[in-house]
């Protein structure tokens, strides 16, 4: 491969490759800090020595077992690995009912809702609550192993209804607010779900969003898999309540407190996540009880370097991954006040994060790159007229950050004091993978660093030697680590060709390409495969592609990125119809009807950014699209491609122009 590979996205991140600032953690970080360099070069040490002993002990320490594990690593039905299979223990155990004997009152969700108002929930409601909410899912006949769909505004509630599911061993799929009913009905069919949880509406930016009414829908989509949706009153607003329906307060009303945790071995699934791969039907990607719960506690710790009076905020929603493992699980298996945040950064202004920060005291901030280039172009200035002083890290996730942006995060947010932990990431790693370890690392504007003890992740090039210095690879996972993807939900055949491909020996193929700089740090450069990063989002280009042609007008349409100065890639579409090719006024009417049905089909961040019509689209004489062609095309960039192959030249012309 060569300095800069010709993978989808890798140019649009070409600034990276210039930077050479180096920020060492400064005197105040240092002083207050518990881990440091040395710390890390002997838990580095443990893990090159005996990786399954290095994680086993991690294990017994971190976690309560109801019975321990006697074997770490179980490599015989590779890549089927296991952890600890034969321990058993429950997660939402692991993260309420042991703290109450140490720390019943201290507050674990400080949850403010859209309009400001906030509640502060001890471990000792909290705790009451999930017992509260699994006897009622209890009532409703939900045992282990049944899956349970959480559709739910980013509220205390939606964290109790997963903690809630993990002390029944029931598996939860939660499904982001914004996705729209079809996508819900795909989950809900996929999953076999037999329990909807839900409110009667959410609130973004002021906005409602109509949950319950998307659930019906989608229930209606399901073929009467759904037996109850459980509805929590979010407000008064006037709700349809069906025969199946039973509000959440009145599933709980009878119930007590005290819910015995179901005890599940290690490797029991705690829950499906649905993530965009590079064909048209999400991955439902499996995640294990211990190993996944081990991962998410242990990086908690690691990389934010957790300490006891500190309020960790992470922004992510918890229908994403980072919702997961940095909301619902982690901090609350390690202990910490986190804030939980039901709203949006720009509503009522693009203040808001910093006033939270202020009136919350938070002291660790973790967000995505997307959210601090909208706010800094609608305020760069605002941070300053908020006391930031709480704040002694800062936290990065879900897509490359630019150099610039990374640059006011540490100067403006951070008053200089902050390191900020770029952390690489994925759904199916389940916790952190990448990241500079704050106290420990000297952190360069744009790089991912190390990875955390325990973890051998190397780049690539196609003959499988590591790349020299610069040069751009593929990135691998070398060695499994216990919160890695178990399967794919029903599809362990993809499983295996989708991370595990035959020509890379085993290892476990991320779908990133990377680079190695001459210290050693990691640059992530772009995915490899036809998945998109639109704010932070993962979106294939087939499943947008597929909802373009589900509608009657389209004949055919290719998806593709380009860069964007705040979401970081944005969506271009280029269909062609079935009819004439519209122009003027009609391209503008069909472009605007063509984005709303994206948005029906799959939800609004799948909407394109721009559509194009031509009237055929670029192939090769074979018939193939010409995808790097349309990269360009979209980019506005001059067209250096072999168009030699091209059936019809003519319609580059059509496609420059829209
Ligand atoms: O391309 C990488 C990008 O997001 C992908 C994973 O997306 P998802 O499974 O939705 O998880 C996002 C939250 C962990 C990766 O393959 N990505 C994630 N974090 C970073 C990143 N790219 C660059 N820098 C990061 N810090």
């Amino acid at each position: 491969m060569t300095a800069v590979s010709s993978t989808a996205n890798t140019e649009s991140h070409a600034s990276v490759l210039h930077e050479n600032r180096v920020f060492p953690p400064s005197a105040a970080y240092l002083a207050q800090t518990t881990l440091n360099a040395d710390t890390f070069a002997q838990l580095k040490r443990e893990a090159d020595l005996d990786l399954d002993a290095f994680w086993s002990h991690r294990a017994r320490e971190l976690l309560t077992w109801e019975k321990p594990f006697t074997q770490g690593l179980d490599e015989t039905q590779a890549p089927f690995y296991q952890w600890f299979a034969d321990g058993t223990l429950n997660v939402s155990f692991n993260c309420l009912d042991r703290h109450l004997g140490t720390q019943p009152d201290k507050v674990a969700l400080i949850a403010e809702a859209d309009d400001g108002s906030a509640e502060y929930i001890t471990y000792q409601t909290l705790y009451e609550r999930v017992c509260l909410f699994a006897n009622g899912l209890k009532s409703l006949g939900v045992v282990a192993g049944d899956r349970v769909i959480i559709y739910m505004p980013m509220v205390a509630n939606a964290v109790v209804a997963m903690q809630a599911c993990a002390r029944l061993g029931a598996i939860h799929s939660v499904v982001f607010g914004g996705f729209s009913s079809k996508s819900l009905a795909e989950r809900i069919i996929d999953a076999e779900a037999k329990v909807v949880i839900t409110a009667n509406i959410g609130y973004r930016g002021g906005k409602p969003i109509e949950l319950k009414k998307t659930v019906d829908e989608a229930v209606a989509q399901s073929n009467n898999l759904v037996e109850h949706v459980v509805v929590w009153a979010r407000d008064q607003t006037e709700t349809i309540m069906q025969a199946r329906d039973i509000w959440w307060h009145d599933l709980t009303a009878q119930q007590t407190t005290d819910c015995p945790p179901v005890w599940v071995s290690a490797e029991h699934p705690l829950f499906i996540l649905y993530t965009s791969g590079s064909t048209g039907k999400p991955k439902g990607v499996q995640h294990s009880s211990a190993g996944y719960l081990l991962g998410a506690l242990q990086s908690f710790k690691w990389t934010f370097d957790q300490q006891p009076n500190d309020v960790f905020w992470c922004t992510a929603d918890v229908g994403w991954i980072t919702g997961h493992s940095y909301v619902a699980y982690g901090p609350l298996a390690a202990g910490a006040t986190q804030v939980v945040f039901e709203g949006v950064p720009t509503f009522p202004d693009a203040s808001r994060f910093w006033q939270m920060i202020e009136k919350h005291k938070v002291s660790i901030f973790y967000t995505a790159p997307t959210a601090i280039r909208s706010l800094i172009k609608l305020g760069a200035d605002l941070p300053a007229k908020h006391d930031l002083s709480s704040l002694r890290l800062l936290g990065s996730v879900g897509e490359p950050i630019n150099p610039e942006a990374w640059i006011w995060y540490y100067n403006v947010v951070g008053g200089g004091r902050c390191p900020i932990v770029d952390t690489w990431w994925q759904t199916e790693t389940g916790s952190q993978m990448l990241t500079p370890l704050p106290g420990a690392v000297a952190t360069k504007p744009g790089s991912c660093a190390f990875p955390l003890p325990g973890l051998s992740i190397n780049i690539l090039d196609e003959a499988l030697h590591p790349t020299a210095p610069r040069e751009a690879g593929t990135l691998v996972i070398e060695r499994p680590f216990p919160s890695m993807v178990r399967t794919l939900w029903r599809d362990p055949e993809r499983f295996k060709t989708a991370y595990f491909p035959e020509e890379f020996g085993g290892r476990y193929v991320a779908g990133d390409s990377a680079m190695r700089d001459e210290d050693g740090y990691f640059w992530i450069l772009g995915r490899t495969d036809d998945v998109l990063n639109v704010s932070g989002h993962r979106l294939g280009t087939m499943e947008i592609e597929s909802a373009l042609v589900a509608n009657p007008l389209v004949a055919e349409a290719a998806v593709v990125g380009r860069p964007d100065e705040v979401t970081g890639e944005a969506v271009v579409a280029f269909v062609t119809l079935k009819g004439e090719r519209p122009t003027g006024d009609a391209a503008l009417e069909m472009i605007k009807t063509l984005k709303a049905f994206v948005g029906q089909e799959i939800g609004a961040i799948a909407r394109p950014a721009d559509i194009r019509f031509s009237d055929a689209l670029p192939k090769t004489r074979s018939g193939k699209i010409m995808r790097r062609l349309l990269r360009s095309i979209a980019r506005g960039d001059a067209i250096t491609q072999d168009i030699s192959t091209l059936e019809n030249p003519a319609i580059i012309k059509q496609l420059q122009e829209g």
